[in-house]
């Protein structure tokens, strides 16, 4: 099928080229020149497994293309895919501008039924705003004939595993009320329909929430977790028992139940405030997400307020080696990363920071720049040269395997703060280290 995707972000490059390798004709719409000039080249912007030769090959095999013309793109497309960002407005509502740009910019360059799709996550009422933006258009250029469809169509991919989440999806969520709609919508994904019945047809204003419904039950389900991983500290009860005793209920299920220095990213943070922005729209209060919002704020300075109670106030003279910047593994991204406000606060405190990440260097260094209190290393063990102490903010899997002896002898002092909970705090005390946790006995 001719498919346009517009933006090229996270959501956008993964369905345009997982689409483009199932046999479409792809064209990617974006509006940064410098953006498409290297995606031409087959350089991707971001870190995620399997894209990069998933793209070129696109482009090899013709199936995959990039350009600024938006007039080409809609000309092109039979099924036209909006997935433009949806960045927080200042009171946490999502913008929509970009959107309904787009939105605009299809119905300018319209040249016959077009399916409008939407990806990006947009509050519930989004269809309706690009139903009416489109309409609007289609009326001023004396085009109204023309027949176009709102679709929403959700993307539930995680970043780290965004093209196999793509490829081999657990649900697909078509959010129409039209027959042709969901024909068509259904060609379109049957090649990822496999082994089971994974399309799930719906209306529109459902498929919207259902996206928000998703990411804020998840999220809630780690901020309880830590909530749990709190309470456990005090007690002194083990959260790593405690979540196995919960996850064997298969109404609880294991998964989304590690408890942490919280949750970070791109989707949940903005996901959650845009809900209880919605809700407050309503007039409703959104009780049960504001509580796992403040939740995930506080879980972010856990390990700070560890090393304080350490230490005390005052870490000048102290050098801190930071393994994982990246809000979670596999990722570049430190978007709203738990790692930012540990930096942060070490740095208030007057703390020096030896830090490694496996693939979040640069992105640190665009974030923070060169400064005398962060040192960005070359490997995890060039990160404890002259520290005092390990601290553990990513679960990356090369920091799971830990030398103990090694570490103990490289480290002025043996004192580990985990906030992933990657070792056994039975033999870290063994070997004698100070060994701090998420809601474990330390
Ligand atoms: C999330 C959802 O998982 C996807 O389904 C969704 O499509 C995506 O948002 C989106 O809306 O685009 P992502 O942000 O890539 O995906 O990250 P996750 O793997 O869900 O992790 C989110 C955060 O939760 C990470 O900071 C992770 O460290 C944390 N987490 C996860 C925990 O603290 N504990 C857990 O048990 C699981």
């Amino acid at each position: 099928m001719n498919v346009t995707v517009f933006g090229t972000g996270y959501v956008g490059l993964v369905q345009a080229a997982v689409l483009a390798e199932a046999g479409n004709k792809v064209v990617c719409i974006d509006i940064d020149n410098e953006k498409i000039d290297r995606l031409k080249q087959g350089h991707i912007p971001i870190y995620e497994p399997g894209l990069e030769p998933m793209v070129k090959n696109g482009i090899n095999t013709g199936n995959l293309s990039f350009s600024t013309n938006a007039a080409d793109g809609v000309g092109h497309g039979e099924l036209i895919f909006i997935a433009v960002g949806t960045p927080p407005d200042e009171d946490g509502s999502a913008d929509l501008s970009h959107v309904l740009t787009v939105a605009k910019t299809i119905a300018r360059h319209m040249n016959g039924k077009k399916f409008i799709i939407t990806k990006s996550t947009v509050p519930v009422g989004t269809a309706d705003k690009v139903r009416a933006a489109v309409e609007e258009q289609l009326a001023e250029l004396n085009r109204s004939d023309l027949a176009f469809d709102i679709i929403s169509n959700p993307e539930f991919l995680k970043e780290g595993s965004a093209v196999a989440d793509c490829m081999r999806p657990d649900r697909i969520i078509i959010g129409t009320s039209e027959a042709e709609s969901e024909q068509k919508l259904r060609h379109l994904y049957a090649p990822f329909n496999r082994n089971h019945e994974k399309i799930l047809v719906m209306d529109v204003k459902s498929a919207e929430l259902t996206k928000y419904a998703a990411n804020c039950m998840l999220a809630t389900k780690i901020s309880f977790m830590n909530e749990m991983a709190n309470i456990a500290d005090k007690v002194g009860a083990d959260i790593e028992a405690v979540r196995k005793g919960i996850g064997s209920d298969p109404r609880v299920g294991y998964q989304f139940i590690y408890a942490g220095i919280g949750y970070g990213g791109s989707c949940f943070p903005k996901d959650v405030k845009a809900l209880i922005a919605s809700a407050q729209q309503l007039g409703l209060s959104a009780d049960i997400l504001s509580a796992v919002e403040s939740r995930n704020e506080r879980q972010k300075h856990y390990l700070a307020e560890k090393i304080l109670g350490h230490y005390g106030d005052n870490l000048k003279g102290k050098t801190f080696a930071l393994w994982g910047l990246s809000f979670k593994p596999n990722t570049d991204d430190m978007r709203e990363a738990p790692s930012r406000v540990l930096l942060e606060r070490l740095w208030e405190s007057g703390a020096k920071v030896r830090a490694f990440d496996p693939e979040a260097m640069d992105e640190c260094r665009r974030i923070y720049g060169s400064r005398d209190d962060l040192v960005l290393c070359n490997s995890k063990y060039d990160a404890l040269q002259g520290a005092n102490a390990l601290v553990v903010a990513t679960e990356w899997q090369q920091f799971k395997t830990l030398d103990i002896d090694d570490l103990k002898s490289i480290l002025v002092e043996a004192v580990v703060f985990d906030g992933r909970n990657q070792y056994e705090p039975s033999e870290m005390q063994k070997a004698g280290f100070d060994y701090y946790c998420v809601g474990r006995p330390d």
